[in-house]
């Protein structure tokens, strides 16, 4: 099998996650970057011995040695580079949040069909050891059908260290698309089901910024059951990443941030169970994406299952913003991930 030569897009923080990940990889190598800085080019080249930086992307899409791109900078910018991506050739793995209307994300998911490149999002919260165990043990039955589940992620906003446009919802800022995007996900691939409404209470509770900090989402799923997200950027406080599912004849919570477990609940205790970590999350993305690519099967986090996970958020900012349930359109219609991969990626769609 020859090696899935890849371009990232965008070296700030979260592609040094993307480079240390693929470093563990056998499969993938890094062969160009492209970022607007010549220090950031110059510092992630010689981190991980890339041999060609791009100030811009379009030069990187022309170079016929990359197969696949990272995307990994601003949301506003999503949309664009993908849609671009597609157009040149390139499978994309893309950051999330997927983008900053639906609209987009149509766009995107007919690109990547026309072009015929595999499309994923970079929802990572599918890919933790943690989050991995706790799939495996809801989808086992043992704890007979899910109830309810409540998703966290409070954690302090950082406020001074964040970079405006994460502060600025017409730039897709904010919580609730930063964070709350991987609430939502977590959540509804844990109750594997489709969402069909949702109302919420979002707002800038704690810093004066053009973009939300705190959400709190009630979202109803074809299933009949329901689920609750949690998304705040507190000023202070003590962080919580937890996700508590409750089931017929058991229950389970989890928690892949700071204090890492997965805990079954019987007769009346907790119990912790073991997990796999290391790999990172990232390790376990990129060797999904690239499985994909190679056996030519649908990615796991693809692009209908990222819109879907956007319709709720932007459901929900309406939601807050009329004082009412939201019902959502779509009808949705998709393939679970089949791959033979040991990672558990399938959705469980109801
Ligand atoms: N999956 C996760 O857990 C996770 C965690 C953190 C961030 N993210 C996501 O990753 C993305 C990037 O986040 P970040 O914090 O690394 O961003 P960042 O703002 O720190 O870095 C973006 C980089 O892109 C460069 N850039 C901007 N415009 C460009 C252009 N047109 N062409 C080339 N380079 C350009 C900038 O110079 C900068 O170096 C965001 O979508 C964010 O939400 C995901």
């Amino acid at each position: 099998m020859s090696k899935l030569r890849v371009g990232i897009i965008g070296l700030g923080g979260i592609a040094r996650a993307h480079g240390d990940a693929i470093a563990t990889l056998d499969n993938i190598e890094v062969v160009a970057v492209a970022d607007l800085f010549e220090d950031k080019r110059q510092q992630f080249m010689e981190r991980y011995a890339v041999p060609k930086g791009y100030v811009s992307h379009v030069e990187l899409l022309q170079d016929e040695e990359v197969d696949a791109v990272a995307i990994t900078l601003g949301h506003q910018l999503h949309h664009k580079l993908t849609v671009d991506s597609c157009n040149a050739g390139k499978h994309v793995l893309v950051e999330k949040p997927m983008a900053i209307s639906l609209e987009q994300c149509d766009d995107m998911i007919v690109a990547a069909a026309a072009n015929d490149v595999k499309l994923m999002i970079g929802y990572t919260q599918h890919f933790y050891g943690t989050s991995l165990k706790a799939k495996e043990i809801l989808d086992s039955g043992e704890l007979g059908p899910i109830i309810t589940a409540v998703c966290y992620m409070s954690k302090n906003w950082n406020y001074k260290g964040r970079r405006p446009q994460y502060r600025s919802r017409y730039h897709g800022g904010g919580m609730w698309l930063t964070n709350g995007v991987h609430v939502v996900d977590r959540l509804t691939w844990i109750m594997a089901s489709q969402a069909v409404s949702v109302s919420a209470s979002i707002g800038a509770r704690a810093h004066y910024q053009a973009g939300d900090d705190s959400a709190t989402a009630f979202i109803r799923y074809k299933s009949g059951f329901a689920g609750v997200a949690v998304a705040v950027g507190y000023a202070d406080g003590g962080p919580n990443y937890e996700c508590q599912v409750i089931c017929a004849n058991g229950s389970l919570r989890f928690s892949q941030h700071g204090e890492k477990f997965v805990k079954v609940g019987k007769n009346e205790k907790w119990e912790d169970v073991p997990f796999e970590d290391p790999p990172a999350e990232f390790h376990n993305e990129w060797k999904a994406f690239a499985e994909a690519i190679e056996k030519d099967i649908e990615v796991p986090t693809h692009g209908e299952w990222g819109r879907h996970i956007m319709e709720i958020l932007f459901a929900a900012e309406q939601s807050s913003i009329l004082g009412q349930e939201i019902m959502l359109e779509s009808g949705g219609s998709w393939s679970n991930q089949t791959s033979g991969t040991p990672i558990i990626t399938r959705h469980g769609w109801i």
